[in-house]
């Protein structure tokens, strides 16, 4: 089914993001490219703030965050409450965490995936809903994480 799709990246994660954004275009999803429009050297954290904003804000929408890693975008999507930000590095990831953590950011280091199987990587979380059932205690408990007094 398709979706609506924000993606963001930073300099490291430019040319993937664009590869990605073609890619999902032609597959028949809603895509908006929240930038950066060139390699130029940003913050990811500015770009994850960005697209994660518009996850929340769109019922039903995913974000894709694209660095040289995925680490940096992964680290700073999920201090946002309501996101629940997943690096990928293959299809099985992608699917479980769907599956299982209803994850609606996808994390990809374009330096450690090829386009090829980010594309894969892509298509698998964009096609996989969530379970439901004992797996929504759980994701509800993540929230619960954040507010939670140290042990
Ligand atoms: C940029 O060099 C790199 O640090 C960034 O893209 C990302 O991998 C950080 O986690």
């Amino acid at each position: 089914m398709p979706k609506t799709v924000f993606l963001g990246s930073d300099h490291a994660g430019v040319a993937l993001k664009a590869a990605l954004v073609a890619h999902l275009q032609a597959a028949g999803h809603d895509v908006a490219d929240l930038g950066p429009a060139e390699a130029k050297s940003v913050d990811y954290p500015d770009f994850a703030k960005l697209v994660c904003r518009r996850v929340l804000d769109t019922p039903g929408a995913a974000g894709i965050l694209v660095c040289g890693t995925g680490i940096g975008m992964s680290m700073a999507a999920n201090r946002m409450p309501g996101i629940r930000a997943a690096l990928c590095v293959n299809e099985y990831l992608a699917r479980m965490t769907r599956l299982h953590n209803d994850a609606n950011v996808l994390c990809l280091g374009e330096r450690v995936v090829g386009l090829g199987l980010a594309a894969s990587i892509a298509d698998a979380f964009l096609a996989t809903d969530f379970e439901g059932g004992r797996h929504q205690r759980r994701v509800d408990l993540i929230e619960s994480c954040g507010l939670a007094a140290p042990i």
